[in-house]
């Protein structure tokens, strides 16, 4: 069941939101070679302890950490460790959801470490890319798949494919919600979308081939064939005039 929010829901989701927005860009600083994963994971959490909030992805279904750290072929769900130290040429994706108020937000930034190589940094950009433009159609009127097939053509067109067995999703008072939004699909079907609708739209994108395995920690994602991902997110509330995004 999808559940439409209230203007006053959104300003609530919107602050969980802007706490988030506020961590990508702090770790983002902190992004370079020799930094280990649990270093970005603590600095993290004290930034979103000293906003008043609180980690939402720790916890939950056992997760250990506030961050996803997924470096390289790994997809996403990354655990932060000290054992994963950053080197030149590495891509890492930065997951963070927090919680004010009993209100969700959840972005993802995928970001290089020192210098990359071209493919690697079309990877990104192309992601990047197909977020906004999944965004775009999330339209009163239009269906959900129209975000889906945009994300999805996007991609393709430049050569690289989608992550199948992860797939955005409502957020509000809780990390997940319906409707879930695979980054595939076809133009036209899905539900209506809705001014109220609050989604996080996260497409995951592989060099290679589109599928993935998780690691015997029984989070990490990986891509099946070693090749790079890359994955990035943003919270929208979907608004009479067109998608707001709230983890700018
Ligand atoms: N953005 C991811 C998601 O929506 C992160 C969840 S990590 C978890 O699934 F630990 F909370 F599951
Ligand atoms: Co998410």
């Amino acid at each position: 069941m999808v559940i439409l929010k209230s203007p006053q829901e959104i300003e609530k989701i919107r602050k969980a939101c802007r706490v988030v927005a506020n961590v990508l860009e702090g770790v983002r600083t902190k992004v370079r070679a020799g930094i280990t994963t649990k270093e970005l994971d603590e600095f993290a959490e004290q930034l979103i302890r000293d906003a008043g909030a609180k980690p939402a992805f720790k916890g939950y279904r056992g997760y250990p950490s506030t961050l996803c750290t997924s470096v390289n072929e790994q997809v996403v769900h990354g655990i932060p460790s000290k054992g994963v130290v950053l080197r030149p040429g590495d891509i890492i994706s930065i997951d963070v959801g927090a919680v004010v108020d009993g209100f969700y937000g959840d972005a993802a930034i995928t970001v290089p470490v020192g210098s990359i190589t071209n493919e690697a940094e079309r990877l990104i950009k192309v992601t990047e890319e197909s977020l906004l433009k999944g965004i775009a159609e999330a339209i009163p009127g239009n269906r959900l798949y129209d975000i889906s097939a945009a994300v999805q053509s996007h991609v393709e067109a430049h050569g690289f494919s989608v992550v199948r067995e992860f797939v955005g999703h409502g957020i509000g008072r809780s990390l997940h919600e319906d409707p879930q939004i695979p980054n595939f699909g076809e133009r036209g079907g899905g539900p209506k979308i809705k001014a109220g609708m609050v989604l996080a739209i996260e497409p995951m994108v592989n060099a290679g081939g589109c599928v993935t395995r998780v690691k015997e920690d029984g989070w990490t994602a990986i891509t099946a064939d070693g090749s790079l991902s890359a994955h990035f997110e943003h919270t929208i509330a979907v608004m009479e005039d067109g998608p707001l995004i709230l983890t700018r």
